[in-house]
């Protein structure tokens, strides 16, 4: 079992490829299942032997079955990240948003796997936080199709934890940012479009006044928490946020990355968009409590760090 795999589903795109990167270093073996939509071959070891890469869709309820067979956890990543998406078309990604959750219960049941990490969001929240540091009991509000997809997920996870012996990780991220975040859509992390529009002198799109804020974490101070989550001797009940309890606007984002490079691209305002969160902002305590999240990487650090300055 300690060669067995870790199955990464969702593995070729961001978080997923660091994650990926981490294991194997550690000597893990990884085997990834990615329907490609976001995620790249490009962001793999492709030629390390440890690593499987398999393309196909989470929804595809046989296939994942298939898949997970023989892994000895499951990191489940795939989704549409984007909230945006799931505002325009809400049935085509709760088929990866929530079936493909589904499918993976099943699978791991079928197949005896126990431990599972599980990518929630802050999104579940909604605006309840009022702009203060949200804990995990605040009540869940979720504004959008993506969030309400994400909650509905931790609770089959929970499902399937009381009545199946499932050990689920489940972890409500804030933003995350680094490295291969993809920036190609509208609908891409804000971070990485205004790094490569700043980078590009494209004009950069504010969405609403600029003052709404968000918690944003460096990718590679999630990954160590998420390898930490792996190896857990036992897991405890309970999602866990991960934030760095630090509220930035997009005006103070882009003030930083006109410290770095030292002059921006033309900004102009469209509309705030439907279903955006005004105000996001992690109470990181269960997340200092449960794992190793010491000196996690500042803010203004990681914006200088994926510009490469
Ligand atoms: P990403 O788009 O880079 O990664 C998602 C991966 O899932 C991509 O490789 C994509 O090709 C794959 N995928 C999508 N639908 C699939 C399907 N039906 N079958 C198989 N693969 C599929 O985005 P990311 O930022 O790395 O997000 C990873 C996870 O973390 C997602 O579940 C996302 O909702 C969650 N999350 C991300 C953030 C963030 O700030 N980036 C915050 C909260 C939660
Ligand atoms: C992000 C993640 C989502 C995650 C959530 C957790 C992505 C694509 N989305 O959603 O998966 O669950 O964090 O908190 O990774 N904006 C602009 N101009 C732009 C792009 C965005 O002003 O060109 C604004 C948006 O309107 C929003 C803010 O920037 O107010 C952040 O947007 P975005 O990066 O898409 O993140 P979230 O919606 O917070």
């Amino acid at each position: 079992m300690a060669d067995a795999p870790i199955l990464i589903t969702g593995g070729a795109g961001f978080i997923g490829s660091h994650l990926s990167d981490a294991l194997l270093g550690k000597g893990y073996a990884v085997r990834i299942l990615d329907d490609l939509s976001t995620g790249k071959p490009a962001n793999l070891q492709l030629g390390n032997p440890r690593l499987e890469l398999i393309e196909g869709d989470v929804a595809d309820a046989a296939l994942v079955k298939r898949v997970a067979a023989g892994c000895q956890a499951v990191v489940h990543l795939a989704a549409v990240a984007s909230v945006q998406a799931s505002v325009e078309d809400p049935v085509k990604t709760h088929q990866s948003n929530f079936i493909g959750t589904l499918n993976v219960c099943e699978a791991m049941r079928i197949n005896g796997i126990k431990r599972v990490l599980f990518a929630s969001s802050a999104a579940v929240y909604g605006n309840n936080g009022e702009g203060l540091a949200i804990d995990e009991d605040t009540p869940k509000a979720p504004l959008t199709p993506y969030a309400v997809d994400k909650l509905a997920s931790e609770q089959y996870l929970d499902f399937y934890r009381r009545e199946h012996g499932l050990e689920p990780v489940v972890f409500r991220f804030f933003n995350i940012f680094g490295p291969r975040q993809d920036p190609s859509s509208p609908y891409s992390g804000v971070i990485s479009i205004f790094c490569e529009r700043a980078l590009g002198g494209q004009p950069i799109t504010l969405f609403g006044d600029g003052e709404q804020t968000r918690d944003f974490v460096y990718v590679g101070d999630l990954i160590k928490v998420m390898v930490q989550a792996l190896e857990l001797q036992q897991v405890q009940e309970g999602a866990v946020n991960i934030g760095l309890s630090q509220a930035t606007s997009l005006n103070q984002l882009l003030s930083a990355l006109k410290s770095i490079l030292g002059d921006l691209p033309p900004i102009s305002h469209g509309p705030a968009r439907a279903g955006d969160i005004r105000h996001s902002r992690a109470n990181n305590q269960r997340l200092l409590a449960r794992f190793d999240f010491a000196e996690p990487t500042p803010f203004a650090q990681g914006l200088a760090r994926l510009l490469g300055r």
